[in-house]
Formats: C-alpha cells, sequence, structure tokens
C-alpha cells in the first residue's frame, strides 16, 4: 500500500481539497486498492470540523465528494505515510518540525526513516518538474477566496503526483 498525505495550515481549505481531488483520480484509474488518501493541518484550530463550506461547495460542483473531519498532523504521520505533500514551504516547515531525529537525507525531499523512503516536498514539484505549472506552492484560498483557482492548481498537481507514482510503482 503506497500511504500519500497532503498537509495545509487548518486542514479546512487546500489539504481536504487535495485529498478529495486525488481520491477521485485514484479511484477513476482503479487504484484505490494500492493508493491510501489522508489529509491533515499543522494548526489544530479546526479539529473536527468539516471542510470550509466553499471547498465543499467547489468539489460539489465538478461531482466529487468529500466528508473528511479536519485533524492536526502528528509526528506519527512520518512513520504512516510515504508521500507526505505541502500546500506551501510554510506547511513544509510544520511537516519537517514533526520529522524523526533518526531520518536519514537521501536527496532533496527524500528522506529513509526505518529504511522506509519518505518524500516530503511541496505538492506542485511533480507539477514543477512535469511544466504543467511554474506555480510553486497552492496560495490560501482561506485568505485570497480563489476557491476555483484552487481547484484548477490542485488537479494539476494531483495529476502530476499520480503520473510520478505509478511509474515509480510500476502500477
Ligand atoms: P487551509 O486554510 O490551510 O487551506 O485549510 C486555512 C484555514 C483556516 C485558517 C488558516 C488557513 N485559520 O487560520 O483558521
Amino acid at each position: 500500500m503506497i500511504r500519500v498525505l497532503f498537509v495545509c495550515l487548518g486542514n479546512i481549505c487546500r489539504s481536504p481539497m487535495a485529498e478529495a481531488v486525488f481520491q477521485h483520480m485514484v479511484n477513476e484509474a482503479d487504484l484505490s486498492a494500492h493508493i491510501q488518501i489522508d489529509s491533515a493541518g499543522t494548526g489544530d484550530w479546526h479539529v473536527g470540523e468539516v471542510a470550509h463550506p466553499k471547498t465543499r461547495s467547489v468539489l460539489q460542483k465538478h461531482h466529487i465528494p468529500y466528508d473528511g473531519r479536519a485533524r492536526q498532523l502528528t509526528p506519527q504521520d512520518w512513520v504512516n505515510f510515504d508521500y507526505i505533500m505541502a500546500m506551501d514551504t510554510s506547511n513544509l516547515g510544520g511537516i519537517m518540525a514533526y520529522c524523526p531525529k533518526s531520518a536519514k537525507v537521501e536527496s532533496d525531499g527524500h528522506y529513509l526513516i526505518n529504511n522506509k523512503p519518505i518524500e516530503a516536498k511541496l505538492f506542485l514539484s511533480y507539477a514543477n518538474a512535469d511544466k504543467t505549472t511554474s506555480i510553486p506552492e497552492v496560495p490560501d484560498p482561506y485568505y485570497n477566496g480563489k476557491y476555483d483557482e484552487t481547484y484548477d492548481l490542485v488537479t494539476i498537481g494531483s495529476k502530476a503526483l499520480l503520473r510520478y507514482i505509478r511509474k515509480k510503482h510500476g502500477i
């Protein structure tokens, strides 16, 4: 099982949207037996809440289901997941704050923990490598109100990440 975690600040706007969009793509590709998906926030303000109403309405508009609740990132997430995807550099800082001391740095964003390889990187870095977008981070719609633009970026990022995972794991 390949385990993917999307991380933002509040876990009510960007990372739940990425979780829902990526899960939908995985289902459409008939890969749900191979890839497990979750999301979390570095902050704890919204723990237990449903996603932001505008995130839910954008997902509904695109016929993508989502019924997750917000949770906070934990140190155990480094042990439980293979891909930890940060929406922006500040989120990546929050993720790195929980990186186990025993982690071996393999290369940029690639780590080894108990011989398990983990990629903890900016979510859009795969799309940047594919040149499907040059935007490095997913801006926070909680502050700018641009939920449709967030959906478009999350979709581009998800396509690139799924392409990468399929190739890397031969699925
Ligand atoms: P998110 O957006 O990180 O994309 O879920 C935010 C949601 C809530 C807050 C900040 C960002 N907040 O400060 O409550």
